[in-house]
């Protein structure tokens, strides 16, 4: 697996997404064959009370692998199995892809499940670490035919990236500027046949031309808890965590739709059971557990609770803007818009009116309920 240093101006974003997920992120630059395992290594401790080392498995190592082990997204999954067969029937480069849609709902796992269904490598990196044009133009130059390029945060590709992406994705042709003043020369150059996978949270923010260059966009739910609680089972089984099917459901009914929270909730949960000294895990244990990290009932957290809060009691319910909620929260707007609102409208509990944010009665009573359970 080869790292490739990664272009500066990635620190504030990252450092950001680790506040909100703690989760590994895709290495900027970051290269995986078909069969290679995601995580950055598995590293070795001795099981508690046994003498044999058992592996400590990484976030990555939960992400299924191939189409047929991802659990849910039915219809992006139907979508791209299509285009998949009918790919490899080509023998071609699978369409450019973009997925759009809330962070933790799969859209990296989704790229690197592309990448192994389609035999090839998977190129990940990040809009932020394409700074200047040569970044981009290196990974660009360096693919093979029909490999994946990933492109994380790609709402954030500055002008010169995303026109150096125009003939790149269209007709697989670089066209580089040599020299400088009068006498600089625009040379194009072929480059293989690729696939660019995009993935932003933001598809509103996507220039039109960039967006209308991708054949396939897709757009990930939140997901239902059914799927979650299939996904926490799977993810119990490879983190060797005995949990019944009531545990599992507790977990699916505080994970905010998400399946990077359900997996970081199941660690959360097996410590607590390691600590007491737990055997197989039930639902009150997942109670104890999750309320220690006050993960209430519908999975809000401390930084929901406080928004839905700040609206109540700070602005008689709303409409505020949401400059002034960041502000009085002292957040990111993007990231409350991005990270913390979109499942609080899902839920019902927040509405977005043209004059602002607004909390829904069923906000109220969530509140109270809360509040109440303290
Ligand atoms: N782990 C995280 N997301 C998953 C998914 N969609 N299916 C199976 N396991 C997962």
């Amino acid at each position: 697996m080869a790292i490739v240093s990664s272009g500066s101006g990635a620190a504030p974003s990252r450092l950001k997404q680790r506040l909100v997920d703690p989760a590994p992120l895709p290495g900027d630059g970051l290269a995986l064959g078909p069969g290679d395992d995601p995580s950055p290594g598995f590293g070795t401790e001795a099981a508690a009370g046994a003498s044999a080392e058992v592996p400590i498995l990484r976030e990555d190592s939960l992400r299924p692998r191939r189409l047929a082990d991802y659990i849910g997204q039915r219809e992006l999954k139907q979508v791209l199995g299509i285009a998949v067969e009918a790919t490899l029937a080509r023998q071609e480069a699978l369409d450019h892809v973009l997925l759009y849609g809330p962070p933790g709902l799969g859209k990296t796992t989704m790229a690197l499940v592309l990448a192994e269904e389609l035999g090839v490598r998977c190129r990940i990196t990040s809009a932020p670490a394409l700074e200047r044009p040569r970044d981009i133009v290196g990974l660009l130059i360096n693919l093979q035919p029909q490999e994946l390029l990933f492109i994380d945060e790609i709402h954030r590709l500055n002008r010169v990236a995303e026109e150096i992406l125009y003939p790149a994705m269209e007709d697989f042709r670089l066209d580089l500027t040599v020299g400088k003043g009068t006498t600089a020369r625009t040379r194009s150059l072929a480059i293989a046949p690729f696939t660019l996978v995009g993935a932003t949270t933001r598809a509103g923010a996507l220039s039109s031309p960039l967006r209308d260059r991708f054949g396939l966009i897709q757009r990930l739910e939140f997901y239902g808890l059914e799927d979650l609680q299939a996904i926490v089972v799977r993810a119990a089984g490879l983190l060797q965590v005995d949990l019944d099917g009531a545990a599992a459901l507790e977990v699916a009914r505080r994970c905010r739709g998400t399946p990077r929270i359900a997996n970081r909730l199941l660690r959360r949960v097996r410590d607590v059971a390691s600590v007491g000294g737990h055997g197989r895990i039930g639902a009150a244990l997942v109670d104890e557990a999750l309320s220690l990290h006050r993960v209430d009932g519908r999975g809000l957290d401390a930084s929901d609770r406080r928004l839905l809060t700040l609206l109540l009691e700070g602005y008689g319910g709303g409409p505020v803007g949401l400059d002034t909620l960041a502000a009085a929260l002292g957040e990111d707007a993007a990231t409350l818009e991005t990270v913390v609102e979109p499942f609080l409208l899902q839920q019902g509990l927040l509405q977005r009116t043209p004059r602002g944010r607004v909390i829904t009665e069923a906000g109220r009573v969530h509140l109270a309920l809360a509040e109440a359970a303290a």
